[in-house]
């Protein structure tokens, strides 16, 4: 039999039956239970326009009807109220019991009975009533295109196929539940992960600052979180401008890129990413833009990136006016990689004043973690970067770890390590800087 709530003022009026808790196989049926909720009786034809004025007073429930037929007046309809607001007539508001004198309805409240069902309760609802009491239930999730990516905590684990199954339901659009089943410290930084509830197909598709990308989650990395700094970096470019994306994943720096106009080479280890990369230029139209490599980072730096450096940066580029950007976004280690610039043109002529600016990301625990950055960076090329170089704190990944971005353009004494620099053509200029370390 179905549980009978009758107190109005109960907080626990829209939670599901006290004897889910525990359960941990979905069982949908057992959510059912009758609330006894207020209701306005009213003649249909009024219906529409007491409702406009009504809202702050009527219930709002996933899948309940706000107005249902009166079982005892074929005319006549109910109007379903919020119970933690209205309890009395004394509960309208001023402006709605004039309303109601207007349209001639009397302001007397009715009871009626109404039966909740799994479908009526939102997901928070049915993890709370199910999870050990007091017990941390966030039901948050990453989405990938039709996945919801969970990173379950250990007393959720007993509970873990429910919880996708939860997800599943109360999302539109998600077919698929999978949790991340450890950290990301594999080569490739795509996620380990076990699929708790329903599709078990990873290929997905997701869109990202108006552009498409398809791959298969289990083989590559996404994050969903990075949207923002994808599209920061993308509008430091300009068109003609030439992009080296080190690490670039599916895609998502060098399709834009590409798509302004940029002259793009990208480049991944992972043989997979390396696949989707090139499907994914060819789904957006830029496969005639981008030039993909499948490399280690340090052999694409001292390969292609060189290659290409001595063109551009070359005797005869000296009327050049577009820059040239390297992205370095493979935070645990970019900026070992960075010692690659080192001596990487020596010997070359050098005819550019626009040297190259790199975008090198990175993780930090340290308590300043931009001069951390910073210091580390500049360890690494054997110079310092602090009044030249500008830091930018994407995001917080962990409490006391923070993901950044150190830009700065590599010094000519850098790059060209025994060349005699011409003074007149070829400058050190420290980067413009376009935020300083307070703003993290
Ligand atoms: C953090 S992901 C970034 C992907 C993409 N740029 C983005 O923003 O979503 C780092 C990428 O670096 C690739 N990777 C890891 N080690 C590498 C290496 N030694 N050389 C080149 N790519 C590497 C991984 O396969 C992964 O796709």
């Amino acid at each position: 039999m179905p549980e009978i709530e009758t107190n109005h003022r109960d907080s626990e009026l829209f939670s599901p039956p006290s004897d889910v808790r525990g359960m941990t196989e979905l069982d949908r049926t057992a959510f059912k239970k009758i609330v006894t909720i207020p209701v306005l009786k009213v003649r249909k034809e009024i219906v529409n326009k007491l409702m406009r004025s009504l809202k702050r007073a009527a219930l709002q429930r996933p899948g309940i009807k706000r107005v249902i037929e009166d079982p005892e007046d074929e005319e006549g309809r109910l109007i379903m109220l919020d119970p933690y607001k209205i309890f009395t007539v004394d509960s309208f508001e001023k402006e709605e019991l004039s309303i109601l004198k207007q349209l001639n309805v009397n302001p007397q409240i009715s009871k009626y009975n109404l039966e909740l069902t799994y479908e009526n309760f939102k997901s928070e609802e049915i993890l709370r009533a199910v999870l050990p009491e007091g017990q941390d239930v966030t039901s948050g999730f990453s989405r990938v295109g039709h996945i919801a990516h969970l990173n379950l905590r250990d007393h959720q684990l007993p509970y873990k196929h429910l919880i996708g199954q939860v997800m599943i339901d109360k999302n539109p659009g998600i077919t698929s539940a999978v949790n991340k089943i450890n950290n990301i410290d594999n080569t490739y930084r795509n996620f380990q992960m076990e699929v708790l509830s329903g599709e078990e197909n990873m290929m997905t598709k997701v869109r990202e600052n108006n552009y498409t990308y398809e791959f298969d989650f289990s083989k590559v990395y996404w994050n969903p979180r990075l949207s923002t700094e994808h599209s920061r970096i993308t509008e430091l470019l300009k068109p003609g401008d030439v992009l080296f994306d080190v690490f670039a994943g599916v895609g998502p720096f060098a399709i834009p890129a590409a798509k302004k106009n940029c002259t793009v080479f990208a480049n991944d280890l992972n043989p997979e990413s390396h696949k989707w990369l090139l499907h994914n230029c060819k789904l957006n139209k830029v496969d005639q833009k981008v030039k993909v490599f499948n490399l280690d980072g340090k052999d694409f730096l001292q390969g292609p990136v060189r290659e290409e450096l001595m063109q551009q940066l070359g005797p005869l580029s000296k009327e050049r006016k577009h820059s040239v950007h390297i992205v370095m976004n493979l935070p645990a280690k970019a900026i070992e990689f960075i010692s690659a610039f080192k001596a990487l043109l020596d010997g070359q002529p050098c005819g550019s004043e626009l040297l190259p600016i790199v975008h090198c990301y990175s993780f930090s625990k340290d308590a300043n973690p931009a001069k951390d950055v910073q210091q580390r960076a500049g360890t690494v090329l054997g110079i310092s970067l602090e009044a030249s170089s500008s830091v930018h704190l994407v995001r917080n990944v962990a409490p006391n770890k923070e993901m950044l971005c150190i830009t700065f353009r590599i010094p000519a004494a850098v790059l060209y390590k025994n060349q005699t620099v011409n003074r007149d053509n070829h400058e050190d200029q420290p980067l413009k800087r376009q935020r300083t370390d307070k703003d993290l």
